[in-house]
């Protein structure tokens, strides 16, 4: 008789009701009862660089809204007239009956802005993402090999594909396994710019890797795109490499102001992954005024001048006191400055603290990062004003006096072997400095 292997089988010891699993989740309710709790927070306006919560006005240092666009004029009239000539939504897919003249305008527009021969819409960027990782992860013989930080969304396309996968942490890994693999059906996949840490890929050094393997290179531009580069034409034409980047994904929820993302790149591959990318075709089209601020943002992006130096200016003044305070901000150049803590729940008390201050950040803990580099997310927005962004660095000197700041030498990280705890219970009771 063959013995059964079954890894899903329940464990004696393991209860038959799958919803036990749920109810004894505790982390997120010893985290609300220690009054640090970070996320869901209801926000009930916005005007950009200003949230109200709970009544108050808060400054938002948390957004990835970063030329201010999603409340431009020009782009929220353009929604209104898409809503109003439209409807809400298109109620299915563009596969099958949700296609619309602006979808097609976008991409376009799209294949312009990015220097690319087409470009295809999806209604989100996981779902982009996703849906053409799976895709070509699809093919015979193909091989992803994708970058250890790569956003969830690159990582679980490569899940749903039948190839096999890999992970590289180095360029030096990279170049192991692009030797090891069989050369032809290989793609290589990479964030831009890592959207917890904003470091920014050496896209070049990947580029040099062709002239001596065969491969494709697919770049997740999420947080590069309309804000590095020449007129925001994203990191890889900062780095002069577009031409060599063979599938550029972009979202359109970050500095495009709006919802969505796309992929651009040769017009066959494009019309291959309508066909068979699964989350085109089996998921509803993005509705009309989130495709009509899209194309808004994008002509935004193309006539206003001076926004990029807006964003600039911000920065590198943020940047700049941070690091005058004597926060370690990881050598990031982009608009996402990250504030070094280590001590995961000692982030998500500043970040308590931050609200209580006017300031509105959010902090990155395990597994997100490794144990013991837990860091407050900040980002910048071109439409942020010196006052809202003097403010907030009072409220962060302030914390720098509350509680003991991280030395880090070198940029060597500390590293941990769990989470810290310390601070989950009130500075009063001796984790702090006063
Ligand atoms: C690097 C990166 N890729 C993809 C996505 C997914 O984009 P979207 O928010 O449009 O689904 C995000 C969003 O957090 C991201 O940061």
């Amino acid at each position: 008789m063959r013995e059964r292997v079954d890894s899903a089988a329940p464990k004696p010891e393991a209860s038959a009701d799958i919803f036990e699993v749920c109810r004894s989740y505790q982390e997120p309710s010893l985290v609300r009862a220690a009054g640090i709790y970070p996320y869901f927070h209801v926000l009930s306006e916005s005007d950009g660089p200003l949230v109200t919560l709970n009544g108050r006005e808060i400054v938002m240092l948390g957004a990835n809204n970063y030329l201010g666009l999603a409340h431009h004029p020009e782009v929220r009239e353009a929604a209104h007239a898409a809503l109003d000539r439209y409807g809400t939504g298109c109620t299915g897919s563009r596969f099958l009956n949700g296609n619309l003249e602006l979808h097609e305008q976008l991409e376009e527009d799209l294949a312009a802005f990015t220097g690319k021969d087409a470009a295809l819409v999806f209604a989100s960027g996981f779902l982009a993402n996703a849906g053409v990782i799976a895709a070509m992860g699809n093919i015979d013989g193909a091989v992803i090999l994708s970058e250890r930080e790569n956003h969830a969304s690159l990582i679980d396309g490569a899940r749903m594909a039948r190839g096999r996968r890999h992970v590289f942490s180095n360029l030096t890994e990279l170049e192991e396994l692009l030797s090891t693999e069989q050369p032809g059906r290989t793609m290589v996949v990479t964030d831009a710019v890592f959207s917890m840490t904003g470091r920014i890929a050496d896209l070049r050094s990947m580029v040099d890797l062709k002239r001596r393997h065969v491969f494709r290179l697919y770049v997740d531009d999420a947080h590069g795109l309309g804000v590095l580069g020449p007129r925001g034409a994203g990191t890889a034409a900062s780095q002069g490499v577009n031409e060599e980047v063979d599938l550029l994904f972009g979202t359109f929820s970050k500095a495009l102001a709006s919802l969505g993302g796309f992929v651009a790149g040769e017009t066959a591959v494009i019309d291959y992954l309508r066909h068979k990318a699964r989350t085109i075709i089996f998921s509803a089209a993005l509705p009309p005024a989130s495709v009509a601020a899209a194309i808004a943002a994008l002509r935004v992006l193309r006539t206003d001048a001076e926004i990029h130096k807006r964003l600039a200016v911000n920065t590198n003044m943020w940047r700049e006191g941070l690091r005058r305070i004597g926060y370690y901000t990881m050598g990031s150049t982009t608009p996402i400055v990250p504030v070094f803590v280590g001590s995961e729940s000692l982030a998500f008390r500043m970040c308590k603290d931050l609200l209580e201050l006017g300031v509105f950040a959010t902090p990155v803990a395990y597994p997100a990062v490794p144990y013991g580099q837990a860091l407050i997310r900040t980002t910048t927005m071109a439409s942020h004003c010196k006052s809202q962004l003097d403010k907030a660095l009072l409220a962060f000197e302030s914390l720098a006096k509350k509680y003991p700041l991280k030395q880090i030498v070198d940029d060597e990280l500390p590293v941990a072997s769990g989470i810290d705890f310390t601070y989950a219970f009130p500075p009063a009771h001796g984790a702090s400095k006063a």
